[in-house]
């Protein structure tokens, strides 16, 4: 298949395009640095910003699915890269006539997660990184999911909860809306967009994916995610 990948540059999409040429896809990776995409055989980089229709569009015409994994980091301002790229890439996919849509959202945008058997987590890191910290990002998060349920497409919004680094892809487990877990691996999340994308078992409605077989610690997660990223 001829897959376009949003956010492929990032620690996700790197995932989601090694894999995805792994399986013997051909990966139109879209990022707004092309210089550190390095080329490989079946990979063609478009250079876009996924809120510009302008140059989105092109980067989507001839693909027969387009995942997106891309991301922005949590913010006091309002955040708006979730729902314009949201708009921009599902406007370009009715123009072009591609129907199949994975795109990373998160198990924040259910409403009722809370993983079971997590009290620190339920009672402390939530409320204060994901629903004070990260408020506005979930927020333009839900509008996305929003723009794209509104659409005729064939959608999957693929949602992980607290994203590492693991080398390899283990045992994860999906389930519909979201799924009870605190933590994904980058190599789940992005194994489990590629056999969603064949599979169609979650068209229309939330998959939520999480990693149970390993552990980070949150020590390392906040270090990794909240300090190292940046
Ligand atoms: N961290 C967590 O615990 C967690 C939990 C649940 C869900 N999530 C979500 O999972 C997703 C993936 O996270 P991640 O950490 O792997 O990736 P990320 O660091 O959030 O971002 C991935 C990529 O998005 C691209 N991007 C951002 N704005 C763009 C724009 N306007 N146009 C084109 N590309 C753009 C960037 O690529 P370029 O700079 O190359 O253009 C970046 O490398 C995110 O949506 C995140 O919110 C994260």
């Amino acid at each position: 298949m001829r897959i376009t990948v949003f956010g492929a540059n990032g620690p996700t999409g790197r995932h989601l395009t090694g894999q995805a040429l792994a399986a013997g896809h051909q990966v139109v990776a879209v990022t707004r640095r092309p210089g550190s995409l390095t080329p490989r055989p079946g990979l063609t980089v478009a250079v876009a910003d996924a809120t510009d229709p302008v140059t989105v569009a092109p980067a989507i015409e001839g693909a027969d699915a387009v995942l997106s994994a891309l991301g922005t980091r949590f913010s006091t301002s309002a955040i708006t890269t979730y729902s314009a790229s949201a708009t921009a890439i599902t406007d370009a996919m009715a123009h072009h006539g591609v129907k199949r849509l994975l795109v990373v959202s998160s198990s924040i945008a259910d409403p009722e997660w809370r993983p079971s058997g997590a009290y620190f987590f339920n009672h402390v890191l939530d409320p204060l990184v994901n629903r004070r910290l990260g408020r506005t990002l979930h927020e333009d998060m839900r509008r996305m999911e929003g723009v794209i349920r509104r659409t005729g497409l064939d959608w999957t919004f693929v949602r992980p909860s607290g994203l590492f680094q693991h080398p390899v892809v283990t045992a994860y487990r999906t389930a519909e809306t979201s799924a009870d877990g605190v933590f994904t691996a980058r190599t789940d999340l992005a194994a489990s967009m590629l056999r969603e994308m064949d599979a169609g078992r979650y068209v229309r409605t939330a998959m939520g994916v999480i990693t149970t077989e390993v552990k980070p610690s949150i020590a390392k997660l906040i270090w990794n995610e909240g300090v190292r990223k940046k």
